[in-house]
């Protein structure tokens, strides 16, 4: 297909149609859409429906096909529609969520779910996932941190780009591929006090060293489209932000991508008070390079207007246009319009026994093992009270999991009798006020406590904010229970986001299972029963309190850092009523094994702009236990013409050790990794002191200064 040629048949209201998305009931009204926005009736004629690109959220082959089909016989040039869906956490195999699968420190199983995902939902006719959102999360009051890899932008962006390249695979052309588009661009997760779809102010430095290199990291990797963020960026609405969409994403970064706004979010820039009308709202997208509009008709209504009125040039409408036709080439539905939608592909593929097993492997590396005080792993003559919101629940699979049935998933109760556990009591109560004495005496005949504690699935993901970040409805009181009555406490966390932990400290044992998805309380139990070793690491920080946000671990030094040495002095960086730290630090998780780092070395301690260093260091298990480790390498710039984080995790490698065994671990880094960038988003670097920091978590590192030389500063002649 010449794409080119085609363009130049088009008509300009033809043209405009490539351009708006609309969700399926559009084209048959009985067909659901599945999307997390408010779903509005558009006045949209008939005519402009079947002109319309591309569709949003479809169940399965049979409605695709029969949507798909309507359209063609009714489109005049016969342009397929492209079928875009979330899939943010695998189709109907659920895997764990975005901020579970960042614990895992493990990219390979980001390939791997994303992989799957595109197999189980490429048999629906879907094209593209909105998916990944690269979005940096330092707050977790936000609903959408369950969506995120957390709050460095390192990690973000390995675990972006591996979602991009999994999705994507071999060619998007290919049946069970899909094309990834990246979102929120950008700086959505920077969404004032947490509140979804609030103001977002951050300096142009922060943005290029801290929220834009995920996005970044996904497009290099080919993400072939670009999702616009609700918020504001330096006051102008991300949907219509020329240095976001020209300057940034084209003239800087040099991609083609095809940018869709969210849901809705083109009209909502009325709603900012940055357009007097839709008309003005079309005007200001088109000139700042938005291609696809999602689910509102700005374009649709006032873009034909705009270019007969010779207000726009009819370039940028054939510029957006053919990066949607070329999308649509690319994928190969000019040759097959159906592609990889089929029943008996879905029979054969969808939830096969084979994904299902992946999710509970992948499920096994992300989990977070946050306190342990020898209680786990548990024992199974151990006589077990098992207490909590989710003893009983199936909902493991967390928000953003349309098409994964929690029916199909087993409780934890279940799980434990499946492997003949002697539960002396079994309730889903969520505080002491649920239980009644009797039950109090059946708790008291058991040895240990499993608590399965956490927040409802619906209170994360969008729109779903919270300004208290504790347990939900007194579950705290479960632990205080259980502490009375001194028996042994492990505490299984079912959540979105980091919660304030300060009021459960009291037990033995702490296990962040987020929401892990179709196989997690075969998992979970492996992992208690030390059947499994747990290796997670926390991809963002726990605060101590809510008052404590924004905590994250690569923040920048102040002027007057609280330091081990002068915690006497008066006039510091700090609270009077809590200390600085998170209750639990990015990069922490810890193993039924211990291990132990030494001999930290480098190739050189002076080196210059093109040398690659070489590091190393030696990695002992000193148990009998094997298991995951996780060693992470920071760094430090100590100086520089911008202030630079205390520590910015910048490699990191997940290994497997014997018992006894010991691993030399080796690093290589370059200017790139030590670099940073200035207002304009160049990259620049400085002489002087850096330190490496090698070890287990953000905090207990082994270190090494070096020093860059040949780079005069400013003020040296
Ligand atoms: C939603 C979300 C976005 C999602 C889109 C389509 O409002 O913000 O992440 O991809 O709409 O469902």
């Amino acid at each position: 297909m010449n794409v080119d040629n085609l363009l130049k048949q088009l008509t300009t209201k033809e043209k405009i149609g490539q351009l708006l998305q609309l969700a399926p009931f559009y084209f048959d009204i009985d067909l659901k859409a599945e999307v997390a926005g408010r779903i509005r009736s558009l006045n949209i004629d008939r005519e402009g429906i079947f002109m319309s690109g591309s569709v949003l959220g479809i169940s399965n082959a049979s409605e695709m096909i029969k949507v798909q089909q309507k359209y063609l016989d009714i489109n005049k040039h016969k342009i397929p529609l492209m079928f875009m869906a979330d899939i943010i956490h695998g189709y109907e195999t659920i895997f764990p969520v975005p901020i579970a699968l960042a614990s895992s420190f493990n990219p390979l199983i980001a390939f791997q779910t994303a992989r799957i995902s595109a197999i189980e939902a490429s048999t629906a006719g879907i094209h593209v996932t909105f998916s990944p959102m690269a979005d940096l999360s330092r707050d977790p009051r936000w609903g959408r941190v369950v969506e995120s890899f957390g709050e460095d932008p390192y990690l973000a962006g390995v675990f972006s780009a591996q979602m991009v390249k999994g999705y994507q695979n071999d060619g998007i052309e290919k049946i069970g591929n899909l094309a990834a588009c990246v979102k929120h661009f950008a700086a959505y997760g920077a969404s004032e006090a947490g509140r979804d779809y609030n103001t977002v102010d951050v300096s142009k430095t922060a943005l290029y060293n801290m929220y834009l290199k995920s996005y970044k990291t996904a497009i290099d990797a080919g993400a072939k489209m670009m999702m616009t963020a609700f918020n504001v960026l330096d006051g102008v609405p991300a949907t219509i932000n020329k240095f976001l969409l020209r300057t940034v994403l084209r003239d800087q970064w040099k991609s083609d991508a095809v940018t869709i706004s969210d849901y809705d979010s083109l009209k909502q820039v009325l709603d900012h008070g940055c357009a007097e009308n839709e008309k003005d709202a079309a005007y200001r997208a088109i000139q700042a390079g938005l291609d696809i509009e999602m689910a509102s008709v700005c374009y649709v209504n006032y873009l034909e207007e705009l270019i007969d009125e010779g207000i726009v040039d009819i370039k940028k409408l054939d510029e957006a246009v053919l990066r949607v036709l070329q999308l649509k080439k690319d994928l190969g539905l000019f040759e097959d319009s159906f592609k990889g939608a089929s029943i008996d592909r879905e029979k054969e593929l969808v939830r096969s026994k084979e994904h299902l097993k992946i999710s509970k492997k992948v499920a096994l590396e992300s989990a977070v093992l946050l306190k342990n005080e020898q209680t786990l792993p548990l024992n199974k003559k151990q006589k077990i009270a098992l207490i909590g919101p989710y003893a009983k629940s199936k909902s493991t699979n967390g928000p953003w999991s349309w098409h994964g049935k929690i029916e199909h998933n087993l409780s934890l109760e279940e799980v434990f009798n499946n492997n003949d556990i002697n539960l002396t009591f079994v309730s889903d109560a969520e505080n002491i006020d649920q239980l009644s004495q009797q039950n109090i005496t059946q708790i008291e005949a058991s040895e240990v406590v499993v608590l399965a504690l956490g927040e409802d699935a619906r209170l994360s993901g969008e729109a779903h904010s919270r300004s208290d970040i504790k347990l939900p409805n007194h579950q705290d009181t479960l632990v205080k229970l259980a502490r009375s009555l001194n028996k042994e406490i492990v505490v299984i966390l079912f959540n979105g986001r980091p919660l304030d932990l300060s009021n459960i400290m009291d037990s033995n044992a702490i296990l962040e299972t987020w929401f892990l998805g179709s196989r997690a309380t075969e998992a979970i139990f492996d992992l208690i029963y030390g059947h499994a070793n747990p290796s997670g690491k926390l991809p963002m920080s726990f605060p101590r309190t809510v008052g404590q946000i924004p905590v994250y671990y690569n923040h920048l030094n102040t002027g007057r850092p609280l330091t081990d040495n002068n915690q006497n002095y008066e006039y510091l960086s700090r609270f009077l009523d809590v200390e600085n730290t998170p209750l639990f630090s990015f990069g922490h998780g810890l193993s039924y094994a211990s291990f132990k780092y030494s001999d930290l070395e480098i190739s050189q301690i002076e080196f210059d702009v093109d040398t690659t260093l070489r590091l190393s260091i030696n990695v002992t298990n000193e148990s009998q236990i094997p298991g995951h480790e996780v060693v992470q390498l920071y760094i430090r710039d100590h100086v520089a013409k911008i202030s630079r984080p205390v520590k910015e995790l910048k490699k990191f490698k997940k290994i497997w050790l014997e018992g006894k065994q010991t691993q030399t671990v080796v690093f290589e880094l370059d200017i790139h990794d030590l670099s940073y960038f200035d207002s304009n988003g160049n990259e620049t670097y400085d002489s002087g002191k850096f330190t490496i920091m090698v070890g287990s978590n953000s905090q207990e590192t082994l270190n090494i200064d070096i020093w860059l030389k040949g780079v005069k500063h400013d003020y040296q002649k």
